[in-house]
């Protein structure tokens, strides 16, 4: 497995990869369900790109942008362990040599819904790094985790707004035994606070909005931001939907999941 950092050393590595090139784009603090995205990736295309950059431009101010979790030397283990063939780690001078970029992706409307208005600019500061990374890796598939739902969505979207050449494929959600997501943010809760965390997956599982919220509001030291059901591809709520959403904070901690519905599941 290749490690690269500078754009040059990226050019090189990329050039070198036979066939069809699979990315997985990912932010470190890896864990199994990015382990799942590289195995899908391997399925999916004949060599595997992992990118790992924590993307400032993502994070708002007085969000967790300075503790994100940065376990660089774990993550490229895993890496090599699943068989990814370059892994590039740049730095943010790097990716953005002339500091925050003043042209942007915009998500638009996706934006600015949900984790959108909760997070203003996250989805534009996501896109914008999706775009740059596709053109600094240039693959024919890039994969990304169905656990973050609306970021698929505005990726999606962007690639079919902006004619972008490459195939994007959702992996399922990877979860611990008992249902809670994984999630890099998992490791910031406490252990009362990682007991707390699975009401979103029990919530999830009414399959039901108002019922939903009721589990929510149950449990003590659970904030919830909201649990609709939503059209997948728009992010407009719709009582026959196929995708349950959910935001809520655990202690300091924000959580998001969500559930596809199968079309026996929706509402009749
Ligand atoms: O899902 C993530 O880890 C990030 O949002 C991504 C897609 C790598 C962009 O920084």
């Amino acid at each position: 497995m290749k490690v690269v950092v500078t754009r040059a050393e990226l050019a090189a590595a990329r050039a070198a990869m036979a066939g069809r090139v699979a990315v997985v784009m990912t932010m470190g603090a890896l864990h199994e369900g990015h382990a799942a995205l590289v195995r899908a990736a391997r399925e999916a295309a004949d060599s595997v790109l992992v990118t790992i950059f924590v993307n400032p431009l993502q994070f708002a101010p007085g969000e967790d942008l300075d503790r994100y979790p940065r376990t660089l030397e774990a993550d490229l283990a895993l890496c090599e362990q699943e068989g990814a063939d370059v892994v590039f780690a740049p730095t943010p001078d790097v990716v953005y040599p002339e500091g925050p970029p003043s042209v942007r992706v915009s998500a638009g409307r996706l934006g600015d819904v949900f984790e959108g208005a909760t997070r203003p600019g996250h989805l534009d500061g996501v896109l914008t790094v999706v775009l740059k990374l596709l053109h600094l890796t240039r693959p024919d598939v890039a994969l990304f985790g169905q656990k973050d739902a609306q970021q698929l969505a505005a990726i999606r979207r962007m690639v079919r707004d902006l004619d972008l050449a490459v195939d994007v494929l959702a992996v399922p959600t990877v979860r611990e035994p008992d249902g809670l997501a994984l999630s890099s943010r998992n490791r910031y809760l406490s252990t009362r606070e990682r007991a707390s965390a699975l009401v979103l997956h029990l919530a999830l599982g009414t399959r039901d909005v108002r019922i939903g919220r009721a589990v929510l509001d149950a449990e003590p030291g659970v904030e919830t931001d909201y649990l609709e059901r939503v059209d997948s591809d728009s992010f407009t709520i719709d009582p026959d939907g196929d995708l349950l959403v959910v935001a809520a904070r655990v202690g300091t901690t924000r959580l998001i999941d969500n559930l596809l519905l199968p079309p026996e599941g929706r509402a009749t």
